[in-house]
């Protein structure tokens, strides 16, 4: 089975993939949670949560490299857990759907990046899920539900051309509901 997680920043997709994690750690199941290096915001080898929760997570590089040894390593456990797949390549996903044969596979990612496109691993990943749980978070402007992600740069919407990768928290990205989210100019 694959489960698929996304939603925008702070929605709570981290604290869901920890929260089903630990079900199957408790009913005596053996998981791994895999993280890229790439994000080492609140703790380097633990997935961290905005809210402070934290799981023991086995670190591989965001790369081919990464997706072969999650593949590997995968197979020995019932359940394989993946955050933030959005900055692996695409090729994560069809590793994760094969890995789902047989095991629990739950993956988390964000689906939209700051200009308002597609992660094309998550994009993927979501195709291939038995099962797709889409989160919001709140629009930090009106309070009501957030499904985009504004980067930040001073106070105002970062352009179009900044980098498609920068890894941060509330000090550069809020989320924001469809009528707050400016689309990058
Ligand atoms: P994600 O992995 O989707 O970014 P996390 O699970 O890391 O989400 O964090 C979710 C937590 O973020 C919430 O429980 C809440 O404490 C905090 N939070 C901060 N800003 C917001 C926001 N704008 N909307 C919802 N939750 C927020
Ligand atoms: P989160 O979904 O767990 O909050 O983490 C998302 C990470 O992705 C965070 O480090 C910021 C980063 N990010 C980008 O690199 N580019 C983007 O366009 C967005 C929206 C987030
Ligand atoms: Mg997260």
């Amino acid at each position: 089975m694959l489960v698929v997680i996304v939603g925008p920043m702070f929605a709570g997709k981290t604290t869901e993939l920890i929260r089903r994690v630990e079900r199957y750690v408790i009913a005596g199941k053996r998981a791994i949670v895999f993280k890229p290096s790439i994000d080492a915001r609140y703790d380097s080898s633990k997935v961290a949560a905005h809210n402070g929760l934290k799981f023991g997570a086995y670190v591989v590089p965001p790369d081919e490299v990464g997706v072969e040894t999650i593949g590997k390593l995968g197979l020995d456990y019932d359940v394989v857990a993946v955050d933030e797949v959005q900055f692996f390549p695409p090729r994560l996903a069809d590793v994760l759907n094969e890995l789902a044969d047989g095991r629990v596979v739950i993956a988390a990612g964000l689906n939209l990046d700051f200009r308002g496109e597609p992660f094309e691993t998550t994009m993927r990943a979501m195709a291939f899920a038995d099962k797709v749980i889409s989160l919001t978070a709140v629009c930090k402007v009106c309070g009501r539900p957030a499904t985009r992600t504004q980067r930040l740069i001073n106070g105002a919407p970062a352009p179009k051309n900044s980098p498609r990768i920068l890894v941060g928290g509330g000090d550069s990205y809020e989320a924001r509901c469809r009528r707050h989210y400016v689309r990058p100019a």
